[in-house]
Formats: C-alpha cells, sequence, structure tokens
C-alpha cells in the first residue's frame, strides 16, 4: 500500500483525488501497488466537500507530517509560506514531495533539490511548468545527452486567453479580462498573471534546468500585458501578426539573457497558433535540436493527471536520483539584448513625440496614441529612453517583434 498526504482540495487537488479514484483497479495492476490518498490537509472545516469516507480530512499538517504510514506528500495548496513549511519539514522527516505550486518551487528551487538529494528522496514538481504538458521530465532528460541553449514558452494561459480574444474580437483589454473572470479563466485578482509574474516563476524553473546554472527571478526581465489596447491590437494585426506573452532564456557568451515579455509573432509563426489557455515549450539541444510541446496549461484533470505523474514515477521508482540543477556560474547578459520593438505611448506630448521620432520614422498615432516600430535596438536604450521622458508603466505598452 502507498499512503498519500494530500495538502490542498480545490481545482487540483479534486482533479487528484478524481483520477486516482477512477484508475485505481488500473494502477493496482500496473505497479503492483494500492494507492491511495490516506489524509487531506484544508483550510476550511465548513466547506461541504464530496469526499470519500476513508480519506480523512485534516486541519493540521503535523497529522500528515507524523503518519508514518505516508511515504508521499502532494502538495497543491499555492500557499507559499505555509508550503515552504510543508516541503521542507516533509523531506526532513523522510516524505517524498509532489508539488504544482510554481510560486514556492521557483522560490526555493535550490534549497528543495539539495534537501531531497541529502534525504534520497524525490521532489518532483512537474505540474508547476505548463500545467498538464509534461516538458520537466523529458527536459531532465534531454539534459543528460545534450546541452540546451535555449527555452521560449507561451506559459500564462490567462495571458493566452485575452491576448488571443482581443486579437480574434477586437474588443478592449478590460472587456475580455471580465468576460475571462467570470467564465473563471482568470483570478478575480489578475495581478499574478497579466504583469508576468506568473510566467517569470515558470520561467525561472526551466531556465535554471535548461542552462544549468542558476537563474534568480530578479534576474529576469519581466513585462506584463495589462497596458495593452485596442490600437496597440490594431497595429499588430495589420503588421500581419500577433501578440503573446513569451518568456525567454538564451544561453549567451559565458552566461544568459533572461526575459518575459509581449512578444510579436508573425502569422505563420509557430507560436502564433498556440491560442486561448493552451501553453507551449519549446527547447534547443544540441544533439536534438528544437523539441516542441503543446498542451493545456491548467485545469482540474490535466493538471491532476500531471501531479499523479510524479506520483507513479516514485512508486515505480523511475524518477532520477540526481539533483537536476547545476552548478554553472551565469553571467546575466539581459544589458546586451537587442532587437526589434514595437512601442506605444498614451498621452505624448511634443516631447515624446520628437523623442520617438528620433528611434523611428514609421509611426501610426491614433487619438493621443504614437507608435513606433524600430530597427535594431537594445532594449535597455528604449527602457531608459521611457525613463528620461518620465513615461510610467500603464502609459505604455513594448513588445518584442519576432522575426
Ligand atoms: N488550477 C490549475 O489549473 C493549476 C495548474 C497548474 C498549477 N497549479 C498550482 O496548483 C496549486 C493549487 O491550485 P488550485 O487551483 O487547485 O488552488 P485552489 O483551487 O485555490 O485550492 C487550494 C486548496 O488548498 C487549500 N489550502 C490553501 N492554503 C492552505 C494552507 N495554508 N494549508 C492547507 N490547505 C490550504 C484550500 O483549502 P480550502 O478548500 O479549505 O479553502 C484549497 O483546498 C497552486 O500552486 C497553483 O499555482 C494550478
Amino acid at each position: 500500500m502507498v499512503n498519500i498526504g494530500l495538502l490542498g482540495l480545490g481545482t487540483v487537488g479534486s482533479g487528484v483525488v478524481e483520477i486516482l479514484d477512477k484508475r485505481k483497479e488500473k494502477l493496482k495492476g500496473l505497479t503492483g501497488h494500492d494507492i491511495r490518498i490516506k489524509k487531506v490537509l484544508v483550510n476550511d472545516s465548513s466547506k461541504k466537500r464530496k469526499l470519500d469516507p476513508e480519506i480523512e480530512l485534516v486541519l493540521d499538517f503535523d497529522e500528515i507530517l507524523h503518519d508514518e504510514e505516508i511515504s508521499i506528500i502532494v502538495e497543491v495548496t499555492g500557499d507559499v509560506e505555509n508550503s515552504y513549511k510543508y516541503i521542507s519539514q516533509g523531506l526532513k522527516a523522510g516524505k517524498n514531495i509532489v508539488t504544482a505550486n510554481k510560486a514556492v518551487v521557483s522560490k526555493y528551487f535550490e534549497e528543495f533539490s539539495a534537501l531531497a538529494k541529502e534525504k534520497d528522496l524525490a521532489f518532483l514538481y512537474e505540474a508547476s511548468v505548463a500545467g498538464g504538458i509534461p516538458v520537466l521530465k523529458p527536459l531532465k532528460e534531454q539534459l543528460l545527452l545534450n546541452e540546451v541553449s535555449q527555452v521560449q514558452g507561451i506559459l500564462n494561459g490567462t495571458c493566452n486567453y485575452i491576448l488571443s480574444r482581443m486579437i480574434d474580437e477586437g474588443k478592449n483589454y478590460h472587456d475580455i479580462l471580465k468576460s475571462a473572470q467570470d467564465m473563471g479563466y482568470a483570478e478575480a485578482d489578475p495581478t499574478a498573471d497579466v504583469d508576468g509574474i506568473d510566467t517569470m516563476r515558470k520561467l525561472r524553473i526551466l531556465a535554471t534546468l535548461s542552462l544549468q546554472g542558476k537563474i534568480n527571478e530578479e534576474d529576469i526581465f519581466m513585462d506584463g500585458i495589462s497596458s495593452i489596447t485596442s490600437f496597440d491590437i490594431e497595429v499588430i494585426k495589420k503588421m500581419n501578426s500577433t501578440v503573446k506573452l513569451i518568456g525567454e532564456a538564451k544561453s549567451y557568451k559565458d552566461g544568459f539573457t533572461a526575459v518575459v515579455q509581449p512578444t510579436i509573432v508573425p502569422r505563420d509563426n509557430y507560436f502564433a497558433n498556440v491560442n486561448l489557455a493552451h501553453n507551449s515549450v519549446a527547447f534547443n539541444g544540441s544533439e536534438v535540436g528544437e523539441l516542441k510541446f503543446y498542451g493545456p496549461g491548467a485545469g482540474k484533470l490535466p493538471t491532476g493527471n500531471a501531479v499523479l505523474s510524479d506520483v507513479l514515477d516514485i512508486v515505480t521508482k523511475t524518477y532520477k536520483k540526481n539533483n537536476p540543477l547545476g552548478t554553472a556560474e551565469l553571467k546575466n547578459y539581459n544589458h546586451e539584448i537587442k532587437g526589434r520593438y514595437y512601442l506605444r505611448v498614451s498621452d505624448a506630448d511634443d516631447n515624446i513625440v520628437r523623442s520617438l521620432r528620433r528611434i523611428s520614422e514609421e509611426m501610426p498615432s491614433n487619438k493621443g496614441q504614437v507608435a513606433i516600430i524600430t530597427n535594431e535596438i537594445g532594449l535597455m536604450e528604449i527602457k531608459d529612453l521611457l525613463d528620461s521622458l518620465n513615461i510610467e508603466k500603464g502609459r505604455y505598452f513594448l513588445g518584442r517583434i519576432l522575426d
């Protein structure tokens, strides 16, 4: 018998319970083990829940931590500080860990990985990046034979949903965000998604694994989508392009560049066809070439499925026991990033128009919004220009143009 302590019974936790219940007999046949959830930790004891009476609902983590029959803790709470405690105490107490919580993995990646190695336990987090898409396991496998030089992805379903609908329907950002919230595609507080924080955390995990050196959250240049206007969408469509929030890390000289940025993608580019709540990740290996992964970036069953794949790797002892993080000392070269950019500024006075005209002659405009499409220029040069003109976040939209 393999006993699991499940932390959290929300969207992902209930997906884990549902799939495990459905596949119980099959899994027993395939693995030779009865795999069951013994206890579930939740916050609120007053909520009505449909749960097999054999599963014990608990409000105190210690009841899972000190239960010697529980060998695997599945953490799907979303709480960062408490889950740090759950994961580190769990590993110290000899429990294998599976989590979907990108915020906590991103924040404590090195610490958890080292602790798991020291204790000879599993620390697996497939569902933390790109939800239902199995990408971390293949990436870790390919790292044994390949140098990975680049990883890119559409990693946030909420942003991709909003941008896809803005392009298709021509409606403004706030209307689409409201409708996304009503339909459950966006949180009531969408900041972590639309400001790029969620994508940045996933890129931090992907980049650290791919480039085999520590790339911190603060090392990643981050811009979100919340300032995009219908005018931007019109101009982008006239460029025969679409717009996506893309996270990208590349090896560069003796270090790396890492950005999360709205990206203007030609219609015939692969990423242009990753729409609505879908995610995609692509990475380049020295031997295997470019690999692309596409699928559901979230959702009860896809994410529950990813969590359970990790559980099965523990039960069948097929997970890699080495610490997958590399030890390369990588320098940050974001200050050398160059590219072509689309930049739109609202309420642009004559001084702003004159300054922008110095970078580009091409200047579509509408009702105080002026935009430029640059030739190759440094990303930091544009950021410095915006700062020197006192153009604060919210008054401009900057997108890298993918050629
Ligand atoms: N939703 C997705 O599709 C998806 C996809 C990929 C990754 N993830 C990640 O998976 C995690 C869970 O997401 P979710 O959407 O399932 O969240 P959710 O629906 O909000 O559920 C959270 C669950 O955790 C419980 N909980 C919260 N804080 C807790 C604490 N401190 N101690 C004990 N229990 C606590 C809640 O208890 P109550 O029920 O008592 O309130 C609830 O059952 C997050 O890290 C998220 O980023 C989610």
